[in-house]
């Protein structure tokens, strides 16, 4: 069996249980993951019901005065992360109609939304073969495939970037990318990993070479 299939029959099998996987809509999503941003999941969970239950829409969003929104974002840190989401649900009002865009083109132009989050609302929300990278993907990748480049250079962020979209499952590259996250936060952690229970670990590059605690290599410290 190919790796990739080997990742998401794992990830079906333990996956957690959280409420933004259980939606396609392209709004949640991408409040779970604004949200998730520097944040766990744990502490991020309450969050995301507080901000779901007020602005159940962009449009409710959208409408909200910032005060509000900041107010809610309390505890969360980051606050220019609050600030930013409105002014993406103002864009997306004013600029389709009240309509959260779903392709990577058009996400990756709004206010506040970077190649991650393009990435990850483009997949979830409509199935796009889209690679996210986040610390979590940088870390998997860098230990599987022996990646030495730093992963805070140019070099190192072109090599990751084409290395991502390689290892992207383009039959479900929603269940992928959630698979990536999901093995980066619970089995391949910056300490520790538990390469026992990986379900990669047979081509993977670091437990072969007992060397996880090598990987990612950083250039600034
Ligand atoms: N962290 C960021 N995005 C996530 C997601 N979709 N699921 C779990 N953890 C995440």
């Amino acid at each position: 069996m190919h790796v990739q299939q080997e990742l998401i029959n794992w990830y079906h099998a333990i996956k957690r249980d959280l409420p933004w996987r259980h939606t396609t809509d392209a709004y949640t999503i991408w409040l779970s993951e604004i949200i998730l941003q520097q944040t766990r999941v744990e502490q991020g969970l309450p969050y995301y019901q507080r901000f779901l239950e007020k602005y159940p829409t962009v449009i409710d969003f959208a409408a909200a005065p910032e005060d509000d929104i900041l107010k809610l974002w309390q505890g969360l840190g980051y606050y220019s992360r609050g600030r930013n989401m409105l002014k993406t649900a103002k864009q997306v009002q004013e600029e389709y109609n009240g309509v959260f865009p779903t392709s990577y083109d058009q996400l990756i132009k709004l206010k506040g939304i970077g190649e991650y989050t393009a990435a990850a609302i483009s997949s979830f929300s409509a199935n796009e073969a889209r690679a996210v990278l986040d610390g979590n993907v940088y870390r998997v990748l860098s230990r599987y495939l022996g990646i030495s480049q730093p992963i805070d250079s140019t070099t190192g962020k072109k090599i990751f970037r084409q290395a991502a979209d390689d290892f992207l499952n383009e039959k479900d590259p929603a269940a992928h990318n959630q698979a990536m996250m999901e093995l980066g936060a619970l089995v391949c952690k910056p300490k520790n990993p538990a390469c026992g229970t990986c379900p990669i670990r047979m081509g993977c590059y670091a437990f072969l070479h007992n060397a996880a605690g090598s990987f990612p290599v950083k250039a600034k410290k």
